[in-house]
């Protein structure tokens, strides 16, 4: 999942992954539906991380392969039985052969879009289908802030360490169409989504690119400064904290 050429590593770890963004996966089933996929087919899952949600296209019969930059979220995939592979996809070396591309909570962290999208759509065979979700444009807009807030009060330039993409609608519409994509469906969907295990959770998880090199206890105390910077607009009165997601979502086709 961790695909950025151009900034700092993130280090996965599945089982801080399936502690702290099972929700990914659990959120992530309408995508599939939009997917679609049929018995038979072979699927490409772009960035499938620890492969919960690749289980749910190869339950529905498709012929998956998962690939991921991370050899532990590939572990753990290939731990549910899934043909799921360490692939950088700036280099991916398929040739025309599947019936369609996937993608769910992974093309934003893929900073070269055009590289991505090219790979992606070599992948297909004629008239593949593409069926994503990424952040948008706005997608964690006061989590970052507040990053970006911190970091600069510790003297640590975040903006330089900004490790995604949230395209708008129209942008990611024009780079699926640059690279031989008809764009059969796209929706923009705000979705405040549930932190299970708090916002600490998120940030021991996703802030990581952000924090690189800094020694543990500045960490901490980055962490907790944020945290406490967002309780007022993120955290509810019973003590949930919700993110501030906003979700592109989207379904085309090659047009030959
Ligand atoms: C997302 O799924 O939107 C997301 C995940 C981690 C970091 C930023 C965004």
């Amino acid at each position: 999942m961790n695909e950025q050429s151009d900034s700092p590593a993130q280090d996965w770890s599945a089982e801080g992954y399936a502690r702290n963004a099972r929700f990914v996966a659990e959120l992530g089933e309408p995508v599939v539906d939009w997917l679609a996929p049929k018995p038979g087919e072979r699927v490409l899952d772009v960035g499938c991380g620890d492969g919960a949600l690749t289980a749910s296209i190869v339950a529905r019969g498709a012929d998956v392969v998962g690939v991921d930059s991370s050899l532990s979220l590939v572990e753990a995939a290939r731990a549910r039985g899934i043909d799921a592979r360490v692939m950088d996809v700036y280099a991916l070396p398929f040739r025309q052969e599947f019936d369609a591309g996937f993608s769910n909570a992974a093309l934003h962290w893929m900073r070269e879009p055009d590289l991505a999208l090219a790979n992606i759509a070599r992948a297909l065979k004629p008239r593949g289908r593409f069926v994503g979700e990424m952040g948008a444009q706005g997608n964690v807009a006061a989590i970052s802030t507040a990053i970006l807030a911190v970091l600069r009060a510790h003297g640590i330039d975040g903006e330089a360490r900004w490790p995604w993409y949230f395209p708008t609608p129209a942008e990611y519409a024009e780079r699926l169409e640059t690279h031989g994509f008809v764009v059969l469906r796209m929706e923009l969907i705000p979705r405040p989504t549930p932190l299970p295990t708090g916002m600490r959770g998120w940030l021991d998880t996703f802030a990581n690119p952000f924090l690189a090199g800094v020694n543990d206890d500045e960490r901490g105390a980055i962490l907790e400064e944020v945290t406490s910077l967002l309780a007022p607009s993120l955290r509810g009165r019973a003590g949930a904290w919700t993110a501030d997601y906003v979700r592109l979502r989207f379904a085309a086709q090659l047009e030959r």
